[in-house]
């Protein structure tokens, strides 16, 4: 066996180690703050410096990104077994990378720590690649070597079995004692590519054969709504440039539908970016949309969506035929941008933890504090009490948040509507394969009949 400073010396670059280093770069943004997915497209796009190596796989990147944030409590719980002191956040960041490779075990465990260590001695940003070369080979041997027992120890430590902060595990516990196992577990699975087929141009059944016929074999498990049973980058699906798909996961394209948009409706889309329920709502009905949302980026990405989608786009509101007017805009403040005519419908997808979303997101948990679901509270109330003044006597309100805790969700609602005498709470319901549902918490599920993310709805009607 190499000693400690041959093996360190003796490593040879391959693609992995250069594989390595950005998945390490994109940890360590990650765990400082950045979603994993823009921290991805910045490294890998180059936009945060030297574009990535041509050798490099992003695929490959971007699944070690994945799987790691996806095992990052046991890869957490081991990092503070292994090291005896903290090491740099970009060598922290390298080490959780390699571990999460090792724990994966689908490459051989010498080829990963030598790739790791050949990392180690070209990081960028690292004055002390000597040690961070020395560093990692001990500790990654040290793993290899005491894997067992360290496993055994992290099978007694929540956070490490369940790959979420220890005060969310006690959060969705409390929420909901009979499924909190497996609602943990589940947001472990990666979800599925879900489609929306534009109704607007092909029947849902034409828009499935299609897909077929192409290589993409796919199951419906919504009204609009098709599985692939392959995800693919959305360039290769035929249409999808002219708008003839839009990604959205099932829960999500309920929303549209539960509002029952109508043509010459007006229809205030308030927190909307980056636009999936505005197009949804448009490809339902000749309505005139207004699209707000406070982010100017984000607002960006809801003209680009109705673009695509060959939507039509007014520049002022209210616009002389269908379609929408996008605004950057605080919905908290109608003074702004309201011209004083009330909305029929209002729909307030307000910003939330995103705690039904972990499947597609892995980085939320780590993200969010303690408490946060309180800020999101006041923030979701103070939506609902600037824009109910805004909605006609008789017109609807659909409250949605991509949220499973019920902190953002009945709560909410519950003190919302407990001081207005003009709002009354309607059922939600829809159908599903396996029969109709009422419903206002949506959990995340994936079954053969179902298959969507986690929601909470909630249709207001304000009364005459
Ligand atoms: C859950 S996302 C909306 C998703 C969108 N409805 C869709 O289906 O694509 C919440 C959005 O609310 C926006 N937001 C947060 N506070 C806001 C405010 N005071 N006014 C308008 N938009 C706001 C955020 O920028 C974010 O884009």
């Amino acid at each position: 066996m190499a000693n400690r400073s041959d093996a360190a010396g003796a490593a040879r670059r391959a693609p992995l180690a250069d594989e390595l280093t950005i998945c390490a770069l994109v940890i360590r943004d990650t765990l400082t703050g950045r979603h994993l997915d823009a921290a991805l497209a910045r490294l890998l796009d180059g936009t945060a410096g030297a574009a990535a190596p041509s050798h490099v796989s992003a695929r490959a990147v971007r699944d070690m990104a994945y799987a790691a944030m996806r095992q990052m409590g046991c890869l957490r719980f081991l990092a503070a077994r292994l090291n005896a002191r903290k090491p740099s956040p970009l060598l922290g960041a390298l080490q959780l990378a390699a571990l999460s490779q090792l724990l994966d075990g689908r490459r051989a465990a010498a080829v990963v720590i030598d790739q790791a260590v050949a990392a180690a001695r070209h990081l960028p940003e690292d004055l002390g690649n000597r040690f961070s070369a020395g560093f990692l080979n001990a500790t990654l041997r040290r793993f290899e070597r005491e894997r067992a027992a360290l496993l055994q120890q992290a099978a007694d430590e929540p956070e490490a079995v369940y790959n979420h902060p220890g005060w969310w595990i006690d959060a969705v516990r409390k929420a909901w004692p009979q499924d909190w196992q497996r609602l943990l577990r589940d947001s472990l699975e990666q979800a599925p590519l879900t489609l929306r087929v534009n109704r607007r141009g092909t029947a849902v059944t034409d828009a499935s054969r299609g897909l077929a016929a192409a290589g993409l074999p796919n199951r419906q498990v919504g009204e609009s709504a098709l599985v692939l049973e392959q995800a693919v980058a959305v360039a290769q699906i035929p249409g999808f440039a002219e708008g003839a798909f839009t990604v959205q996961d099932a829960g999500a394209q309920l929303a549209a539908p539960l509002l029952r948009p109508a043509d010459g409706e007006r229809i205030l889309d308030a927190c909307a970016a980056p636009g999936g329920k505005t197009t949804h709502l448009l490809q339902l009905a000749d309505c005139l949309v207004l699209a707000l949302d406070l982010d100017a980026q984000r607002t960006g990405r809801i003209q680009e969506n109705l673009r695509r989608e060959r939507l039509p786009v007014h520049p002022s509101w209210p616009p002389p035929d269908w379609g929408a007017v996008v605004r950057q805009a605080d919905a908290t403040r109608p003074q702004g941008w309201w011209d004083g005519e009330p909305f029929d419908k209002i729909l307030l997808d307000a910003p939330c933890s995103a705690s039904g979303i972990v499947r597609r997101h892995p980085d939320v948990p780590w993200h969010r504090r303690r408490g946060d679901t309180t800020t999101f509270a006041a923030q979701q109330l103070l939506l609902l009490r600037a824009l109910w003044p805004l909605l006609r006597p008789g017109g609807t309100l659909l409250y949605v948040t991509c949220s499973i805790f019920p902190e953002e969700g009945e709560a909410v609602i519950s003190a919302f509507c407990s001081h207005l005498a003009d709002c009354v709470r309607k059922p939600v319901s829809t159908s599903w394969s396996d029969g109709q549902a009422i419903l206002s918490q949506l959990l995340p599920t994936s079954t053969d009949a179902r298959e969507h993310d986690g929601f909470f709805y909630a249709l207001l009607s304000r009364q005459s």
